[in-house]
């Protein structure tokens, strides 16, 4: 393996799915258990908030209950041994990446534990349950909080350092993602038209489109990450 100088990954639900958190497909269309326009559409929000400020409550709680795992602690060691940049570029709302010790990290679809007024526009780090009652620690306007999460029909978050990132990129790693959603189903597909990066899929199964990457190793994260990121740094330092 060539020595690069930067790194873009992009993970999805399955690097923490062995930490004990659900990916969302899988389960019949369900997301622990409800429909992904009941609960995560702007629309859900307007017609019934109290199930929605409930299930993010909920997806917060639980995160107290997991562990990063081998995948996400891969990901810190290679952002401190690598001698170039590495940029991670994730769709999960939990926190496991920033408790796995990595620090540049793009949550494009936001963060369980923050919460935004939809009023004034402050993101507020947010570690416990809240809902229509709870004012916004800066206006004091309630309702005004919503969970700070890009719902379907909403526009991702950090689109221009994402977009600078993938031009810039050497090598390109996906890790479990099933390439469903869009945009971030389409990095690939960009990264092979901007240029050369090495592409590679580190994922459970193949995913949609597994066939326009380099590489590929299809297995648990817990093994495939920790094993290529071992590699790639050897490489770097040889
Ligand atoms: N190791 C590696 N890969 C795994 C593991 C594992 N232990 N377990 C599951 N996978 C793979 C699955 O095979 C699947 O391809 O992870 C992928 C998870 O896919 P999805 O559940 O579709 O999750 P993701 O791609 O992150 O979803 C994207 O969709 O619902 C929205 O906004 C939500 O961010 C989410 C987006």
């Amino acid at each position: 393996m060539k020595k690069y100088k930067n790194v873009v990954v992009l993970t999805g639900a399955g690097i923490s799915q062995e930490s004990g958190l659900n990916t969302f497909r899988g389960h019949e269309g369900l997301w622990e258990n409800h429909r992904v326009e009941d609960v995560a559409t702007p629309e859900a929000f307007i017609r019934d908030p109290e199930l929605v400020y409930r299930f993010y409550n909920h997806r917060r709680e639980n995160l107290k209950n997991v562990e990063p795992n081998l995948a996400h602690f891969a990901l810190s060691k290679l952002e401190e041994e690598f001698e170039g940049n590495v940029t991670i570029i994730t769709q999960n709302i939990d926190n496991l990446h920033e408790r796995g010790g990595s620090n540049k990290i793009l949550h494009m679809h936001g963060e369980v534990t923050k919460a935004r007024c939809y009023k004034c526009g402050d993101v507020h780090p947010w570690d416990y349950d809240f809902d229509g009652g709870t004012s916004c620690p800066s206006c004091k306007i309630k309702p005004a909080l919503r969970p700070h999460i890009v719902w379907f029909g909403e526009m991702p978050f950090f689109m221009n350092e994402i977009n600078f990132a993938l031009e810039q990129a050497d090598i390109f790693i996906s890790i479990g993602t099933s390439g469903n959603v869009y945009p971030a189903a389409g990095f690939i597909a960009q990264i092979r038209t901007i240029g050369s990066a090495l592409t590679v899929e580190l994922n459970l199964e193949p995913s949609e489109g597994s066939h326009l990457f380099d590489v590929k190793h299809h297995g648990l994260a817990t093994k495939t990450v920790p094993k290529f990121i071992n590699k790639l740094l050897k490489a770097q330092i040889q």
